[in-house]
């Protein structure tokens, strides 16, 4: 299967230098994204000595049901809250771009972490899905173009690209990411031929959702540039940066070792950068942060508080209290924690699939995040070949081709399947694996007796 180009209209303007004005990138919703009025005359108003205010809409925190919060981290950590802080957690986000609190943590940890070179903001948000929903329609209008890598999150496939309208344009990738000759190329004869042309790159760098690459910074660099040339943003969605395991690391690599982004070597400011809580801490807690160009991080909290008033109070106060409980050390500890999890997992995944699946299947050990993007072999066309005798053996995958750029295509065949080692515990994964060879043993010697 392969990504196809795009019809008719852009040209490339090979930029390559600082984005000062970021209003020639947004889409009619991107422009039109203004701060409401009742924000604007709650700032107005807010610090006038003596004032009384009767122009908000806040109700009073004497009618809140939590008097207390108190919660227990896994090692057995107590984390208790203030009465001001059970009061602010149970109140609106006044500001669109989070709890202030959390939004300063959050501008320290992209400049410890990233040192992003160019001008930019951070602003909290609900998650990256909900980031990368917002975030897209303040760039893109309906029939724009996204390139992307040509197997990308499905999510971004079939609940965001495909209601919205956009049209995700897919580039051959190899083991580190998407190859930049390609990419280049493939701009340059659309721009030729006076096809339309992406406005943005979207792509997961770490742990790639599902074919598990990680891109190294030289090929990162040459994507960066590609982009730079042809003025395309890069919207860096990065859920699995923490969770990365290098098989040849000396100890895990914590928080402090995670090597650098996209966002780390923006000199022009055409990174959107999303980071999430959902894999270094939980996917419950629905919290992450956007940083991007200070314009468009602005829109980015109007448009947030237009569709939801802001991120929920509530877990940001929990959230902010326990990473000042935990300082940068206590992050650190956690995220070996968590790294020493993943790598067990994906070792069982590899070491016994070595055993069984040799000569079976292809796949690589996976360096970061959650996935092996497993190629069958044994002559099967499709993952649908193998779903009777998935389900009649207990194993499942996902089927590669949700993950394709154009979305499955029953009549071309996709013979990849994307395994998440993550759910499950290590004996679940050995056994799994040993399931899915006598899945495909089974098929292999079904087809030799035909
Ligand atoms: C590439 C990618 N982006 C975003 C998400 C969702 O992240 P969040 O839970 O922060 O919304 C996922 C989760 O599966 C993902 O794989």
């Amino acid at each position: 299967m392969s990504g196809s180009a795009p019809e008719a209209n852009g040209s490339c303007n090979g930029a390559g230098h600082a984005i000062t004005d970021i209003e020639k990138y947004l889409s009619t919703d991107g422009r039109a994204r203004q701060s409401g009025s009742l924000s604007k005359l709650i700032f107005k108003f807010t610090g006038i000595p003596d004032v009384v205010g009767f122009h908000g809409g806040l109700p009073t925190a004497e009618a809140f049901p939590f008097s207390g919060i108190k919660f227990s981290l896994v090692d057995g950590e107590q984390i208790s809250l203030s009465s001001d802080q059970v009061k602010a957690a149970q109140q609106y986000n006044v500001k669109g771009d989070g709890y202030p609190p959390l939004q300063t943590w959050a501008e320290e940890a992209v400049q410890k972490l990233h040192a992003p070179p160019a001008d930019h903001a951070v602003s909290i948000t609900t998650g990256s899905n909900h980031a990368l929903d917002i975030v897209l329609g303040l760039l893109l209008d309906r029939g724009d173009h996204v390139l992307t890598e040509e197997f990308t999150y499905p999510h971004m496939v079939d609940s965001i690209t495909g209601p919205r309208g956009y049209q995700l344009w897919g580039v051959s990738y190899d083991n580190h990411g998407i190859i930049p000759e390609a990419m280049d190329q493939s701009l340059k004869q659309a721009a030729a031929e006076k096809r339309p042309l992406p406005k943005v790159l979207y792509t997961v760098p770490i742990g790639q959702n599902p074919a598990s690459f990680c891109i190294p910074a030289q090929r990162r660099q040459e994507i960066y540039d590609v982009c730079s040339r042809h003025d395309l943003l890069i919207v860096e969605d990065d859920p699995y940066w923490a969770i990365q395991f290098p098989a040849h690391s000396d100890g895990e690599l914590g928080v402090h070792r995670l090597g650098e982004s996209f966002l780390s070597m923006d000199t022009d400011g055409r990174v959107v950068r999303l980071d999430s809580f959902a894999k270094m801490l939980a996917p419950g807690l629905r919290v992450g942060w956007l940083t991007a160009h200070p314009e468009l991080t602005a829109r980015f909290s109007y448009a947030m508080h237009g569709s939801c008033l802001g991120p929920n109070t509530f877990m940001q106060v929990v959230l902010h209290q326990m990473l000042m409980q935990w300082g940068w050390e206590g992050l650190d500890r956690h995220c070996k924690r968590i790294q020493g999890i993943y790598r067990r997992l994906a070792d069982t995944f590899h070491e016994t699939a070595q055993e069984e699946l040799t000569g079976l299947a292809e796949w690589e050990r996976p360096e970061a995040g959650m996935f092996v993007w497993l190629k069958f072999l044994a002559g099967v066309h499709d993952y649908d070949d193998l779903l009777n005798l998935m389900l009649e053996q207990k194993v499942t995958a996902a089927p590669g081709s949700i993950c394709h750029v154009e979305g499955p295509q029953p009549d071309v065949g996709c013979p990849w399947a994307r395994i998440c080692f993550a759910a499950v515990t290590q004996d679940q994964v050995k056994t799994g694996v040993q399931r899915l060879a006598k899945v495909l043993r089974k098929y292999q010697a079904a087809q030799q007796t035909r």
